[in-house]
């Protein structure tokens, strides 16, 4: 079996993520042989710690690498449109973080980014959107959306049991949220896209459509959403800053809370809630339910492993979970995070379609549904009605 090259575009957070989950691949040969980023220093840094040959500043020359079959895009979101077209134009295979696209202003948008119309945003994203998919269908190219909620144990797990039962998934609720990110590029709609709701909240949103998909597939019924309604807001505004220290959010143009109501075709249901002031740790939740059974998944917390010490100054350097205020206490600790949050069993499956030529479980379907839902999300809240599709 011929070994399959990746080239990674970006050595941050989720770059990092991508290589350990990359490493962690069986039955099939993976090299990373390139990466680049904008600053030069990280470039090489990412380079020497994980023995990657090539590094760069410009993603260009991995598109022109003959040695790469697969471009892995872990930039900014602003940057993923341009990049996943140029990647499609260049016949390698693409693999995306989230989220897909977004709306982030530009050459003579109103400031902040943030303040612009949403029916404005919405239309800029659907045309986006399929430009994308028209640059994807043309080059023949294997798209493969990084949304790792859709790899948790948890939701592959519920959505065999959905193919065994062939039920009918009447009503989900989920919820993705913690006290926020101290990056300065969260805060604000120009690097982000928007708040909560595309940050987090499009985890969750993922996941209930992919599941309904699945569903209505299992089912032989169509897919198909009928309407948004959402509500989006800052909470945490009128706290003083002694009130909302262990609130690491600092929204400048953003909403840290977002409600979203995904109406399908079939007059069924799914919520969602994102948040940015959520403490005790990363909640990311789904729950469902069907026409026999009910579903429920703690993918964090869990009580798979707790703890509890009376002090937590032994346990400075020691890792029990993601944003807990602190270790002392009764902890839920998540054990095997990386597969938990679902990044292991995602490289697992891009690279056996990259191997193959087989479809990924989340490709380009999602990508495109889920951000469609975020936008029309942002526009129901602001008109105070449903968005209908
Ligand atoms: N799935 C997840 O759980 C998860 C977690 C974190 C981030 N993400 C997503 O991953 C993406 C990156 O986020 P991050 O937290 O890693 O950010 P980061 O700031 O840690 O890293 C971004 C990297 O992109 C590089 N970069 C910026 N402009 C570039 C350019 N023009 N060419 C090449 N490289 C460039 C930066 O130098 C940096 O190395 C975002 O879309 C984010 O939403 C996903």
């Amino acid at each position: 079996m011929k070994k399959i090259r990746v080239g990674v575009v970006g050595a941050g957070f989720a770059a990092n993520v991508h290589l350990n989950s990359l490493a962690r691949v069986h039955g099939l040969e993976v090299e990373v042989v390139s990466v680049c980023s904008k600053n030069p220093e990280s470039s090489k840094a990412f380079a020497q710690a994980n023995g990657i040959p090539k590094f760069g500043t410009d993603y260009k020359e991995l598109l022109a690498d003959p040695e790469i079959d697969v471009i892995d895009i872990c930039s900014p979101a602003a940057l993923h449109h341009t990049m996943v077209i140029e990647a499609a134009e260049s016949g390698k295979h693409i693999i995306c973080e989230k989220p897909f696209t977004g709306y982030f202003g530009g050459e003579g948008a109103s400031l902040p980014v943030g303040s612009a119309g949403r029916q404005k945003m919405y239309d800029v994203v659907n045309e986006r959107l399929s430009d994308v998919r028209g640059a994807i269908d043309k080059s023949g190219a294997l798209f493969m959306y990084a949304e790792n909620w859709i790899y948790s144990p948890d939701i592959l797990k519920a959505a065999s049991i959905l193919d065994a039962t062939k039920d009918k998934i009447l009503f989900q609720k989920a919820e993705h949220g913690h006290s926020g990110s101290h990056a300065w590029h969260a805060a604000e709609w120009s690097r982000t896209g928007g708040g909560t709701v595309i940050r987090q909240g499009i985890h969750p949103i993922s996941a209930v459509i992919w599941l309904k998909m699945r569903s209505a597939l299992n089912r032989g019924e169509q897919f198909g959403i009928e309407s948004v309604t959402a509500e989006v807001g800052s909470v945490c505004n009128s706290l003083s800053t002694h009130e909302r220290r262990f609130i690491a959010a600092r929204p400048v143009d953003v909403e840290d809370w977002g409600m979203v109501t995904i109406n399908f075709t079939d007059g069924t249901h799914a919520t969602i809630l994102a948040g940015d002031f959520i403490t005790g740790g990363v909640r990311s939740v789904l729950e469902l339910n069907t026409n026999t059974g009910s579903i429920v998944c703690n993918m964090t917390p869990n009580d798979g492993m707790m703890t509890y010490f009376a002090s937590d100054e032994a346990l400075k350097d020691v890792y029990l979970t993601e944003k807990v205020e602190n270790k002392a206490g009764w902890q839920f600790v998540t054990v095997e995070e990386e597969i938990t949050r679902g990044y292991i069993h995602e490289m697992q499956d891009f690279m056996e379609c990259a191997a193959h030529g087989r479809a990924p479980l989340s490709g380009l379907d999602i990508a495109c549904e889920a951000t469609r839902v975020v936008y029309a999300a942002y526009l129901s809240a602001e008109r105070g009605e449903r968005v209908k599709y």
